[in-house]
């Protein structure tokens, strides 16, 4: 049997890497604000649904408030350090479109734009929420995904392509090892 020891860490550190996204949204004062988010995931396949735990505190929350529609982003492997730059200011103080000179790809569904560069843009409207201590859990309606030429495929990302960035903690980010496993039935 294996022997286990009480984890000191954050208990979620057990849960990364994860991977992250960046949520553009539009916000009161005028601007499209970004922000990392690695606490994401797909929550129903139909209605197609996406929840991000958004901190109370974060001007991104502010923006969902005044406006219930974003892009959920996927940045490449490449843009760790604008994912990390992205992730350690706010939107209150700065224009972190200007300051990081991000472009944008129109949307269709939604008035927010997607970051251009992605792996994939997904638009997204807020169709629930939930509060749960020290976030808002937003659940997004998919309501249109498009993706980088070249980079996906109808089973997911061609990792020989790109890759996506998974957040480990802090600074640290892994990119997927492209090498697959293939399970069989024991
Ligand atoms: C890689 C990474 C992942 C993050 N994931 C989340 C997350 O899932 N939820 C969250 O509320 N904040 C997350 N953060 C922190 C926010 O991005 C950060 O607080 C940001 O400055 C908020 O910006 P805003 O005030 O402009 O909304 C993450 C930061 C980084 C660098």
């Amino acid at each position: 049997m294996s022997t286990y020891s009480e984890y000191k860490g954050r208990f979620y550190y057990l849960l990364h890497p994860r991977l992250t996204i960046i949520l553009a949204t539009l916000c009161p004062n005028g601007r499209i604000n970004l922000m990392p988010a690695s606490w994401n995931t797909p929550v129903s396949e139909d209605p197609p649904t996406v929840g991000v735990a958004v901190d109370k505190e974060s001007y991104t929350r502010e923006c969902l408030e005044y406006f219930g529609e974003a892009t959920i982003n996927v940045p490449s492997s490449e843009q760790a350090n604008l994912v990390y730059s992205l992730g350690t200011i706010s939107g209150r103080e700065v224009d972190k479109v200007k300051v990081y000179n991000v472009g944008f790809v129109d949307s269709k569904m939604v008035k927010v734009p997607g970051i251009d560069g992605s792996l994939a843009i997904m638009e997204g409207k807020v169709i629930d929420k939930l509060e749960i201590g020290d976030v808002v859990f937003y659940v997004f309606h998919v309501v249109r995904a498009i993706y980088r030429d070249g980079v996906a495929n109808e089973y997911g990302y061609n990792f020989a392509a790109a890759n996506v960035l998974l957040h480990g903690s802090g600074k640290v980010f892994y990119k997927v090892d492209p090498k697959k496993i293939w399970a069989r039935k024991i």
